[in-house]
């Protein structure tokens, strides 16, 4: 497939989402924010621990889809820009925006994460989730080093593509609010080096083995015990990693 075939496909399916139910605005608590939001999520593991205090800082989300993190990255007191390939979905991030955070604004684009309509280092902070396995890593790994300063910090949550049975299930198998099939593909461990290759720190950390169950009951059902067995297992059996369903991967330039 052509990168214009992926991207009408990808297109299609996040405008159409974005004009779905998933696109309705909300309005978070008073008291959420980044850091909070991440806080109780496995996929963002370390986050917020790695970026430190957000206040200030030029802030790049990629493919923000609907607008949640870029509303609450705003919420934390940063700079933000966002981008995603999706004008519906940009259009929602716009007006959740204005819904949650009054009198503050992100810098807006519909754009491809392959090809950043960016200044070379920009930004001070990258953040991004469940967007680079749906890009062409051979051309987008260049831009992403390129837009970030110096002494910045990118971190991204990725689906991991190498667990033989979870890929049956996402090909094959219904569950609540599973999000319809595009062009993405989640990474392997190339990509993931790939990904992280240039930056002068970089280290990553698969999360959701057993507690990937929760995922098949929606998106906020949490069985603790699971994930505590998650923490035993992964620490003491590292070939198990690469069976998880997601990646944190956390890069300095
Ligand atoms: C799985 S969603 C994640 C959205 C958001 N980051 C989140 O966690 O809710 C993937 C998003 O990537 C966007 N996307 C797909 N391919 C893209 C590309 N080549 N460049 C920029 N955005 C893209 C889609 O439009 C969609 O909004």
């Amino acid at each position: 497939m052509t990168l214009k075939e992926i991207y009408q496909i990808e297109t299609t399916k996040w405008d159409s989402i974005a004009d779905g139910p998933r696109g309705r605005i909300t309005t978070f608590a008073p008291e959420e924010t980044f850091e909070s939001y991440s806080h109780g999520r496995p996929q963002l593991r370390g986050v917020t621990e790695f970026l430190g205090d957000l206040k200030g800082k030029r802030v790049l989300e990629y493919g923000c889809g609907l607008g949640h993190v870029s509303t609450l990255l705003l919420r934390s007191g940063a700079h933000v820009t966002s981008f995603d390939l999706s004008r519906r979905s940009v259009d929602v991030t716009e007006r959740r925006i204005a819904a949650n955070t009054p009198g503050r604004t992100a810098a807006l684009a519909v754009a491809a994460g392959e090809t950043l309509p960016f200044a070379d280092e920009s930004f001070d902070i990258i953040f991004g989730k469940a967007i680079l396995h749906h890009l062409d890593v051979s051309i987008g790994a260049n831009d992403l080093y390129r837009v970030l300063k110096t002494g910045g910090k990118a971190v991204f949550s990725e689906p991991m593509g190498m667990n033989p049975v979870l890929n049956v299930v996402r090909d094959h198998v219904w569950y609540p609010k599973k999000t319809p099939r595009g062009a993405d593909k989640p990474l392997s461990y190339q990509e993931i080096h790939a990904w992280g290759a240039r930056f002068r720190e970089f280290h990553y950390q698969e999360v959701e083995l057993l507690s990937m169950l929760e995922r098949g009951f929606g998106f906020h059902k949490k069985f603790p015990a699971l994930r505590q067995l998650d923490d035993v297992l992964l620490e003491k059996m590292p070939p198990l990693r690469r069976y998880c369903r997601y990646v944190v991967m956390y890069m300095v330039k």
